[in-house]
């Protein structure tokens, strides 16, 4: 079955085709990226309006890069939540409305779900069971993934997401939108030992995070050196990169501790932080010590996308895990969602 897929919940706009049997046939993805850049973060209302305005040529273009017709589309998945309730109603009704129209049934998809499943797109495929590192903008968990929709929390940020850290303190050296890629940057350029930040909850037997205080520190450091009568040359980029060695040992260990305490040999990493390279080493090294191995999305599937919604509907449809009904007239969409309760 050919499932065509849509993603709408933030700042990006994908449309995807998946085969239940060949994999992804096509996609297409359009970031709002420098039109939210003017004001330091996403507008909502500003992002549903590019919804609307990029979702239909998007699809088109799904269809032509794959030789396929409406006609050829099995299923419709989307994103229902969570996110902005704008920006995930424009995915919504376009998807339910062209499968009601079609007479196909629509598959509402959890945007975490498309997330922890979207490393299962690469070669090699990591096989059931395994612990999943879910680091987005907007979500810091642990996850053990059993199958297809067994998912058991096994830990979370209690304040600030990983990534919401670094777009924070990115901020607040002055580094733009989105900050996570751009102080990951200008960390190439520092000395990450040169300052010393704490590593929150680092040895708090539990296996929850927590990144509020980080910005705080980063803030206190910022302002002790600015004061000094004479500046450190590499003062931003030295914090830039002290800020990511602290998120990443962090993230290290904690994801250690979880293969530990599971007693599973692999970990999965998704969402836009995956996408960080010294994340990605760091991990790979420390997880080859201990046997385990690492398993990363394509980097063009870390952050959101319209393939990694169209893979999760394709994952549960195979496994029996969808309502295949036809789309009736009614839907909603979900905000705050439990990945828990999928
Ligand atoms: O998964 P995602 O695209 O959107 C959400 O669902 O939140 O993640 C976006 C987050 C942002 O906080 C962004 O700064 C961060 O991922 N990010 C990165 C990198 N690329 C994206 N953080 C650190 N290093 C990167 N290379
Ligand atoms: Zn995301």
């Amino acid at each position: 079955m050919i499932i065509l897929g849509f993603e709408s919940s933030c700042d990006e706009t994908g449309v995807a085709a998946v085969c239940t049997e060949r994999g992804l046939l096509a996609h297409s993805l359009h970031t709002q990226v420098a039109m939210h850049a003017a004001y330091g973060g996403v507008v909502p209302e500003l992002a549903s309006r590019d919804h609307v305005r990029r979702v239909i040529p998007l699809t088109r273009q799904v269809l032509a890069q794959a030789g396929l017709t409406l006609n050829d589309i099995g299923a419709i998945a989307y994103t229902a939540g969570p996110g902005l309730a704008g920006a995930l109603l424009v995915g919504a009704s376009v998807a339910q409305s062209m499968a009601w129209s079609l007479e196909l049934p629509a598959i509402p998809i959890h945007h975490l779900e498309g997330h922890l499943l979207s490393p299962r797109l690469a070669t090699p495929c990591p096989e059931f069971p395994f612990v999943a590192l879910l680091v987005s903008g907007g979500h810091t968990q642990l996850m053990r993934v059993d199958d297809v929709g067994q998912y058991t929390l096994l830990g979370e940020t209690l304040d600030d997401a990983a990534g919401e850290a670094f777009d924070k303190t990115a901020k607040l050296l002055g580094l733009g939108y989105p900050g996570g890629p751009a102080l990951a940057t200008l960390a190439q350029q520092g000395d990450a030992q040169r300052i010393a930040l704490p590593r929150p909850m680092l040895h708090s037997h539990t296996l929850d995070f927590s990144f509020s205080g980080l910005k705080t520190a980063v803030l206190t450091r910022l302002r002790d050196a600015l004061a000094q009568p004479v500046v450190a040359e590499n003062l931003h980029a030295d914090l830039a990169a002290a800020t990511q060695a602290a998120i990443v040992d962090v993230l290290v260990a904690k994801s250690t501790a979880a293969l530990e305490q599971t007693g599973l040999k692999r970990l999965v990493v998704a969402g836009g932080v995956g996408a960080n390279q010294r994340l990605r080493e760091k991990l790979a090294v420390t997880l080859r010590r201990l046997n385990a191995e690492a398993f990363f999305p394509p980097l063009e599937f870390c952050t959101d996308n319209g393939a990694m919604i169209a893979f999760a509907a394709a994952q549960r449809v195979s496994r029996g895990l969808a309502d295949l009904t036809p789309s009736g007239h009614g839907f909603n969409v979900f905000p705050r969602w439990d990945l828990a309760q999928v």
